[in-house]
């Protein structure tokens, strides 16, 4: 971890954002796995409920905001970063995700939000690169390079939990969520994003 980091006096805060709606999501469990096994000092929350926030129109942009948008834009603004993991749906970004990400789009909570990805398929390059060319428009701070892949597609959500309890697999998690929270600790001018 950087020097930041080791010196806040809060945890690091991290929202995680699964793509899928599904009940049985892997991508949901996975980050579910990720949320277990996260190192001391970084804290994870999963937000699954992309499906209670009503389809985007700029006509809805009034005060007071849809509640569960409210919600929403509250734990992205209060939040040090974000990680997505999200199911490919006919070759792109599945359409909850692209409705939450275009509700983020006027306001000012996602602009400089370190945003990194993880991915719980071994298909689904062209949903990610989507995600690749989509998030750098809407923050300054997507860090491409901070990536992990586990091959979960159609494991039962107690599959994925099995699998992510590995000593290997959990290795990889705390790796990944450590790189995190130093990118994000990161001074801004140091970042190549
Ligand atoms: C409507 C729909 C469209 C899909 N389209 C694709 C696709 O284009 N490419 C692909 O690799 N998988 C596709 N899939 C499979 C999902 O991406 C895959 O099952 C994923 O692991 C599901 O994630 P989840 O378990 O988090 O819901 C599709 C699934 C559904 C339901």
């Amino acid at each position: 971890m950087t020097q930041q980091n080791a010196q806040r006096s809060v945890p690091f805060s991290i929202l995680a954002i699964s793509g899928s709606a599904r009940r049985q999501s892997t991508n949901t469990a996975l980050l579910r796995s990720v949320r277990d096994v996260a190192p001391h000092g970084i804290n994870v929350t999963v937000f699954d409920a992309l499906g209670t926030l009503p389809v985007f129109s700029p006509d809805l942009e009034a005060d007071p905001l849809p509640p569960t948008v409210a919600a929403f834009k509250a734990a992205v603004a209060a939040c040090d970063g974000i990680i997505i993991s999200s199911p490919e749906y006919v070759r792109t970004l599945p359409g909850g995700l692209k409705n939450a990400i275009d509700w983020l789009v006027s306001g000012d909570q996602i602009i400089d939000k370190p945003v990194a990805l993880l991915h719980a398929s071994h298909r689904g390059d062209d949903m990610l690169a989507t995600l690749r060319l989509v998030l750098p428009t809407i923050t300054s701070r997507f860090e491409p390079d901070i990536f992990e892949r586990f091959e979960l597609m159609k494991a039962s959500p107690d599959e994925v939990a099995q699998v992510m309890r590995e000593p290997e697999q959990k290795a990889r998690v705390q790796a990944y969520l450590t790189a995190f929270a130093a990118a994000c600790d990161a001074p801004k001018d140091e970042l190549f994003c």
